[in-house]
C-alpha cells in the first residue's frame, strides 16, 4: 500500500505508540482487502462499548491507548452495556457498572464524544453524501451507505478505533464505487406501514440475497424511522451493508439482471417467524435507538395511561434530554416505562431475566432470540403499549 510521508511517520511512531498501533491495524487491513492506499475519513463511529463484549483484556487495550492516543475527527460509540445514570433503576449490577464506566472513561481520554448510540446520525454524527467514514455498528453502516450516502465498510471496533486515532481508512470496498452497485433488484409488491412491516421486509429481503447490494423498487414512501428499522433489519438478516431504495435513497446504481419480487404473503412470514409462543414480560422500543419522533408517539399513547410490565425505550442520550425539556419524558416515566439511555438490552447483561420480549424491531426480536434466548413477539408500536397496559 502507497503511504504518504505523514503517514510514513505515523507508521514510525514519530506521533506515539497509540497511533503507531493504529497504523499497524490499518495497514494490515488494507493489505488483507487489496487497498491501494489509505483516505481521509471525516467521521467515526466505535463499536464494541459494552463491558460486557469487551471484559478485561478489551479495557486494558483502551487503557493502553488512552495513554498517548488523541482521536483527530468527530468519533461517538455504539451502545454501552447500561445506561450511566439510571443503571440502578434498570437493574444493573454494580460490579458491572464499575467497569463499565472505566471503559467510558478510556473513550473520553482519547477525545470521543462519549455519546453511545447506534444512530449516530441522530445526535450530530451525520456525515452528507460521498464522505468516506469509519463506522461500525451494523444498523448505522447500511444506514449510513444508504440513506446518507456516505462510505464505510463495516468496521471492527479496533479498526474503527485507529481510524479516529489517525483520520484514516483503507481505500476498499464500500469506499469504492463497484462495490456498492447493486447485484439484485428486489420489486415490492406490497404497501408497507410501521418500523415492525419495514423490519419485516429487511428479514425477507436478507434472507432471500444475503449481503449483496440490493436495488429496491415499488416502495412509494418511507419515514426515517422505518428506514433506520429496514438497515437494521437488512444487515441483521443478511448481512447487508448497502442498499439502494428508488426515488428514496441518494446513491445511483445501474439495474441489476437477477430479481427477486416481495409480496404481502413474504411480509407476513416474516412477521409470523418472529412471533412466538410466550407471555409477554419485557417491552422494549427503540432498536435502533428511539428518535425524538417515535420518542413523542410513545408519550400520546402512553399519556394517563400505566404501563404493567417492564417497559424501556433505549435512545441516544441527547434526544432523551430533548425529550426531558418538551415535557415527553415525564408522560412516559409517569406511566412507567423507563428510558434507558445510551445502551440497549442486547449489549445490557440481562440474559435470563425476562422470558419473552414484544418489540417493534426485527433486530431486536434476531438478537433477544439468538443472544438472550428469550421468546419474541413483533407488532406495531400502538399495539406494544396495548400490551404494556393490559
Ligand atoms: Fe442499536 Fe442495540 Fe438495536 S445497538 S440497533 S438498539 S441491538
Amino acid at each position: 500500500m502507497k503511504l504518504t510521508s505523514e503517514e510514513k511517520k505515523m507508521a514510525e511512531g514519530k506521533y506515539g505508540n497509540a497511533v503507531k498501533k493504529s497504523m499497524e491495524i490499518l495497514i494490515a487491513l488494507g493489505e488483507i482487502y487489496g487497498a491501494e492506499k489509505l483516505v481521509d475519513v471525516t467521521s467515526v463511529q466505535i463499536a464494541g462499548v459494552s463491558y460486557d463484549n469487551l471484559g478485561d483484556a478489551g479495557l486494558d487495550y483502551l487503557d493502553e491507548l488512552a495513554k498517548d492516543g488523541k482521536v483527530r475527527v468527530l468519533t461517538t460509540l455504539n451502545p454501552a452495556g447500561m445506561d450511566l445514570e439510571n443503571y440502578k433503576a434498570l437493574g444493573i449490577p454494580e460490579d458491572f457498572a464499575v467497569k463499565q464506566k472505566k471503559v467510558i472513561e478510556a473513550f473520553a481520554k482519547m477525545g470521543v464524544v462519549t455519546t453511545c448510540t447506534c444512530t449516530p446520525y441522530l445526535v450530530g454524527n451525520d456525515p452528507h453524501f460521498n464522505e468516506h467514514i469509519a463506522w461500525s455498528e451494523s444498523s448505522a453502516v447500511a444506514y449510513a451507505n444508504s440513506v446518507l450516502g456516505a462510505r464505510t465498510n463495516r468496521e471492527g471496533g479496533p479498526s474503527a478505533l485507529a481510524s479516529a486515532l489517525t483520520g484514516k481508512t483503507p481505500l476498499y470496498g464500500m469506499q469504492l464505487d463497484e462495490a456498492r452497485e447493486a447485484k439484485v433488484k428486489v420489486k415490492v409488491k406490497c404497501k408497507l406501514d410501521g418500523t415492525h412491516e419495514f423490519g419485516a421486509l429487511g428479514k425477507a429481503i436478507g434472507e432471500k440475497v444475503k449481503a449483496k447490494p440490493t436495488l429496491i423498487v415499488g416502495i412509494k414512501e418511507a419515514t426515517v424511522d422505518e428506514l433506520k428499522s429496514f438497515s437494521a433489519s437488512i444487515a441483521t438478516y443478511g448481512g447487508a451493508a448497502i442498499f439502494h431504495m428508488k426515488g428514496i435513497t441518494p446513491g445511483k446504481t445501474k439495474t441489476p439482471k437477477e430479481e427477486i419480487v416481495i409480496t404481502r404473503e413474504d411480509i407476513d412470514k416474516a412477521i409470523k417467524e418472529m412471533n412466538m409462543d410466550g407471555e409477554i414480560d419485557f417491552i422494549s422500543v427503540g432498536c435502533p435507538h428511539a428518535s425524538l419522533a417515535e420518542i413523542a408517539k410513545l408519550a400520546e399513547l402512553l399519556k394517563g395511561k400505566k404501563v404493567k410490565k417492564e417497559f424501556w425505550i433505549t435512545t441516544a442520550r441527547p434526544t432523551k434530554r430533548i425529550a426531558d425539556q418538551v415535557g415527553y419524558s415525564k408522560i412516559i416515566e409517569d406511566a412507567g416505562a423507563k428510558f434507558a439511555a445510551d445502551t440497549c438490552c442486547v449489549v445490557a447483561p440481562i440474559k435470563g431475566r425476562f422470558k419473552c420480549l414484544a418489540t417493534d424491531s426485527a433486530k431486536g426480536c434476531y438478537y433477544a432470540y439468538s443472544k438472550n434466548q428469550s421468546k419474541i413477539k413483533i407488532m406495531p408500536v400502538k399495539k406494544l403499549v396495548e400490551e404494556a397496559c393490559k
